[in-house]
């Protein structure tokens, strides 16, 4: 299983809901990985974002009456697909890293005020592999566990 998360410099992942910057690049780069794959979010997550096209969502909610337009309700965390990426926020990445044997985290290179942060647990166990792309923005760094 796979997770994709960004983090300012200092360790922000939210605000209100959502993310506190704009990054054309990063967000293409959630674009391509996840285009014409399962993806995973939280509830609070999903209700944060725009419509993601091209992607099968499920969205971890304890409600098991729930139902979200285009996306796919799922209280137990054993019944999300081996094949979704893991998109989100703190109590999925939480939840989830510790299934995952990648990561892939983009830094962006701002300092931003935030209420959701980057749990530092969620690296333990893992290795850099590559930067898989590097501007004057962000940074973007695939981990792995090591086999
Ligand atoms: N920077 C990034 O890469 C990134 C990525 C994603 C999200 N975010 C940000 O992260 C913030 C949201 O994060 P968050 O931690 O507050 O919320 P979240 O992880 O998106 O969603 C939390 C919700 O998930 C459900 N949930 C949690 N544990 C569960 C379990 N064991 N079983 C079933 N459902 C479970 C619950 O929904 P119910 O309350 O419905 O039961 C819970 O309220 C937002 O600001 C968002 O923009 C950032």
């Amino acid at each position: 299983m796979i997770a994709i998360v960004a983090r300012s410099e200092n360790g922000v992942i939210g605000l209100d809901g959502g993310l506190p910057w704009r990054c054309k690049g990063d967000l293409q780069f959630f674009k391509s990985t996840t285009m014409g794959r399962k993806i995973v979010v939280g509830r609070t997550t999903f209700e944060g974002l725009p419509p993601l096209k091209g992607r099968e969502l499920f969205v971890l909610t304890r409600n098991p009456d729930a139902h979200f337009e285009g996306a796919i309700a799922v209280s137990d965390p054993a019944d999300v697909p081996a094949d979704a990426i893991v998109c989100g926020g703190a109590a999925i990445y939480n939840l989830m890293i510790p299934r995952c044997d990648q990561l892939l985290v983009t830094t962006i290179k701002k300092e931003v005020e935030g209420d959701t942060f980057f749990n530092s647990h969620w690296l333990e166990g893992f290795e850099p592999q590559q930067t898989i792309e590097e501007t004057d923005e962000y940074l973007i760094v695939a981990y792995k566990r090591p086999v």
